[in-house]
């Protein structure tokens, strides 16, 4: 395989010889005969590696840990139970997850429920099922559940969310002093503080830690490195004045992942490694006791895992301008593009390795100019009914398909070292008269 190649193509994946390319084992080609297109396919194999190489950094550590994935990068009935064996725990943040963890049977006690906006009803759920601990957003959200476990006869374990007022990107972070943001507690302007106080005197809710989600897609550790120790020099402070007992930090996710070249993104174990150091270093600092170290990985787990499969349809060449290719896909089963610009790359997936002689937009099949999926990508030429497979889609795309234009979504496929399973079937149109009704009904 040229380098040329090599570079595209995410680990687990090879050319076989036929030309086409092989996912854990599998012929692309193969598997959007048998599924149809689009479709999105997850090499499982890599999601485990992924799991494990955060697992296994932090088995160093002193206390505790937890790897609690964020289902919002994307959920199934299937991934949840094999999340369950691999036994991580789960970030869920709408009632829609929870009912779906529960229902695949994922020990609730590993669930912890989050959001800015719980309803009496879902916080009603996630007690009822007994999460084993809600990440509390605001002081309504406290009144509700205190309420709630008095009514149920309960307990629960509560995590606060923070706004610390430090905001990652890709390559830097900033400290704001405020954030302005709609999630948590906001640090500087002691929410935080005041939230401590009430929950005090809750004796039903049993107040664990903190919580801080820094960002997304990022790259380096030293925003985690800000955030800790901003958060355990006011947990020391918190301690003396209030008692307050840190026993777990969580620091969200965020962790950055390999869209295309221009991505480097450092080996998933440095982030465990930093986030380890720092907390060490600040409990030593603060005169703290160790506190368990949970993390909330999301797009790190699945993002490179999936695989989006395409069957190009028309082109339409400008001349001196452009050449589109269209792909029976785009916008409805892939916003990220259309909504943040995002970038992808991918081959074509029955013809991997020949001569890249044009270079390519490649278009969706929504009705609107902003539904590309890749701008000027290099390519063999194309004809109806060759595969495009587009890399990197694992995150935040099913989860955020939609049905715009009345596309059905995608089906789901697992692979895994050369066997396929399928995880979600694809929409059709009897779904969508599933939720209608007729008119002659009403009014
Ligand atoms: N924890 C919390 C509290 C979060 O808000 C998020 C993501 C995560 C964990 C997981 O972050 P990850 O490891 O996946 O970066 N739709 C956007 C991403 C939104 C992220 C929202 N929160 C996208 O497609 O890029």
């Amino acid at each position: 395989m040229t380098n040329q190649f090599k570079n595209r193509l995410v680990e687990n994946m090879a050319v076989n010889a036929d030309n086409h390319l092989e996912i854990s084992g599998l012929d692309a080609t193969e598997l959007a005969k048998n599924y149809g297109t689009p479709l999105y396919v997850y090499d499982i194999a890599l999601v485990k590696n992924k799991i494990n190489t955060f697992k296994d950094a932090f088995r160093s550590y002193e206390k505790g840990t937890q790897v609690a994935y964020a289902s919002k990068a994307f959920s199934s009935l299937a991934l949840y139970q094999l999340l369950a064996k691999e036994d991580v725990s789960l970030d869920v943040v709408s009632g829609g997850e929870l009912h779906l963890a529960i229902h695949a049977g994922f020990p609730s006690e590993r669930i912890h429920f989050h959001g800015n906006n719980k309803s009496y009803q879902e916080l009603k759920e996630a007690l009822s099922y007994k999460v084993g601990c809600i990440v509390v957003d605001n002081f309504r959200e406290i009144e509700m559940i205190n309420e709630l476990t008095e009514e149920l006869d309960t307990t629960v374990d509560v995590l606060i969310r923070v706004t610390p007022g430090i905001e990652a990107h890709t390559h830097e972070y900033i400290t704001t002093g405020q954030e302005d943001s709609k999630f948590g507690f906001d640090l500087a302007s002691n929410q935080v503080e005041e939230a401590i106080i009430r929950l005090s005197d809750l004796s039903r809710l049993n107040t664990i830690g903190l919580h801080a989600h820094i960002g997304s897609q990022i790259f380096e550790v030293t925003g985690y490195e800000a955030v800790i120790k901003k958060l355990m020099a006011s947990s020391k402070d918190w301690a003396n004045r209030f008692d307050f007992d840190l026993s777990v930090l969580n620091v969200g996710g965020g962790f950055g992942i390999r869209y295309t070249d221009k991505d480097e993104p450092r080996p998933l174990k440095d982030y465990a490694n930093a986030i380890m150091g720092a907390v060490r270093e600040q409990a030593k600092e603060n005169d703290l006791p160790l506190p368990e170290i949970w993390i909330e990985p999301g797009r790190s787990i699945v993002g490179e895992a999936g695989t989006s499969l395409y069957s190009i349809g028309t082109n339409k060449t400008i001349p001196s301008v452009r050449k589109y290719v269209t792909v029976d896909g785009g916008m409805a089963d892939n916003i990220r593009p259309a909504l943040y610009q995002a970038e992808y790359t991918g081959v074509l997936a029955n013809k991997v390795e020949a001569d890249q002689s044009e270079t390519v937009s490649i278009a969706g099949k929504a009705c609107e100019s902003g539904d590309m999926l890749i701008w000027d990508l290099s390519l063999p030429e194309t004809t109806t009914g060759d595969l495009l497979a587009v890399f990197s889609t694992g995150a935040y795309g099913y989860s955020m398909a939609s049905n715009y234009n009345r596309l059905p979504r995608p089906a789901v496929v697992f692979v895994e070292n050369g066997k396929d399973f399928l995880a979600i079937r694809r929409e059709t149109y009897a779904d969508f008269l599933r939720l209608e009704n007729s008119i002659d009904n009403g009014l």
